[in-house]
C-alpha cells in the first residue's frame, strides 16, 4: 500500500448559480450535478486515479448516500475495508459555483465526525504498510491529532492540509506533520499573520518553520504555489493558466498528485510541479471528482 487517507467523504451537490438568493427569496439556477466528494476522498481517488494504492479510513451514515459512496472509492481502486458505516446521515456538501467559477460549500459532516482515534487503531495493521499519510480537517481535531501521533509513533511521513479552516486547529498538535500544506487563509488563521503580499506568505509560512515545521507547502491559487523548507531558499511555482470552469475540489486535487509523486520520487520539487498542473487541469471540467484526470489522460496533456 502505497497512501493512507484519514479523512471525510460527502455527497457534493452542485448547484451552477448566477447568483446568491437573497435572504427570503427564491431564484433558479441553470445546472446542477451530484457527485461524489469530500476532501479526504477526493485526495484519495485522485492518487489512485494516478496510480497510487490508496487505502482510505473513513466512515459514511446509514443512508441512500453511503452504499454510492463505498461503491464509488471501490470502482477508482481505492482499498474501502476501512470505510465502516454508522448511525448517522452521511456527509453531505451542498455546493454553489458562480458565473465566474468560484464556489461556495456548506459541509454537514455527519458520519465523518464520528471517525474516531479508534478507528486508526482498528486499521493499524494495514496503515503501518503504508509510505505516507494524509490527513484533513472535515473530522474531528482529536482524530486528526491521534493519526498525526500514529505517523510519528510508527514512522510513516504525514501530510496534513488544515481544510477546511478550522480555528480550534492548534499548532503544537500539528507542527511534527513531515508536510504542512494551507492555502494563504488557512495560513493566516494558524500563524495570525497577514497572507496578503508573497513576501508576507514567506514571514508566515516561515514562522512556522521557526515554530518546528519540516516542509510547509503554501497553494496560492493564481499566485502558484511556495515551498519552504529549513535550510534552502524557498520554492516558488507559477498556477498552471488554464480556463477555468469549476474550482471545486482543486485543492484536493492538488494533494492528491503531490502525494502521488511524492511518494513515487520522493522529490517535493517534482511532486509540486506535477500536482500544480493536475490542480490546473481539474478546473476545467465540471464537478469534483469528475473532474480528475487518469493517469493516462494527464501525461496526455502534459504530453510525456
Ligand atoms: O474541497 C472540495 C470538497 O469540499 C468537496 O468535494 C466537498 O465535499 C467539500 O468537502
Amino acid at each position: 500500500m502505497d497512501i493512507a487517507v484519514i479523512g471525510s467523504n460527502m455527497v457534493d451537490l452542485i448547484s451552477y448559480i448566477t447568483r446568491m438568493p437573497n435572504e427570503g427569496e427564491t431564484v433558479e439556477a441553470p445546472d446542477f450535478r451530484m457527485g461524489c466528494g469530500g476532501k479526504g476522498a477526493n485526495r484519495a481517488v485522485a492518487a489512485a486515479r494516478l496510480g497510487s494504492r490508496v487505502l482510505m479510513v473513513s466512515r459514511v451514515g446509514n443512508d441512500m448516500f453511503a452504499d454510492r459512496t463505498i461503491e464509488n472509492l471501490a470502482e477508482n481502486g481505492v482499498d474501502t475495508r476501512y470505510v465502516s458505516r454508522t448511525e448517522a446521515t452521511s456527509g453531505v456538501a451542498p455546493i454553489f459555483v458562480d458565473k465566474e467559477s468560484h464556489n461556495s460549500i456548506i459541509v454537514v459532516k455527519g458520519a465523518n465526525a464520528k471517525l474516531s482515534p479508534a478507528d486508526i487503531e482498528n486499521a493499524a495493521a494495514d496503515i503501518e504498510k503504508c509510505q505516507l499519510i494524509i490527513l484533513q480537517l472535515e473530522i474531528s481535531l482529536e482524530t486528526v491529532y491521534a493519526a498525526i501521533d500514529f505517523g510519528r509513533d510508527h514512522g510513516i511521513p504525514v501530510l496534513l492540509n488544515p481544510a477546511p479552516a478550522e480555528p480550534e486547529l492548534v499548532l503544537e498538535k500539528v507542527k511534527s506533520v513531515d508536510y504542512f500544506v494551507p492555502n494563504e487563509s488557512e495560513l493566516s488563521m494558524l500563524t495570525g499573520m497577514p497572507v496578503d503580499t508573497l513576501a508576507d506568505i514567506e514571514n508566515a509560512a516561515g514562522a512556522l518553520l521557526d515554530a518546528g515545521m519540516k516542509n510547509v507547502i503554501v497553494t496560492m491559487g493564481e499566485r502558484g504555489v511556495l515551498w519552504l523548507a529549513p535550510g534552502h531558499e524557498p520554492v516558488r511555482i507559477d498556477a498552471t493558466k488554464v480556463e477555468a470552469r469549476d474550482t471545486t475540489g482543486a485543492g484536493d486535487a492538488f494533494i492528491g498528485c503531490f502525494a502521488h509523486y511524492l511518494v513515487q520520487t520522493g522529490d517535493v520539487r517534482a511532486a509540486m510541479k506535477y500536482a500544480n498542473a493536475y490542480a490546473g487541469l481539474s478546473v476545467t471540467a465540471l464537478g469534483t471528482q469528475t473532474s480528475y484526470a487518469t493517469k493516462d489522460a494527464f501525461l496526455n496533456y502534459l504530453g510525456e
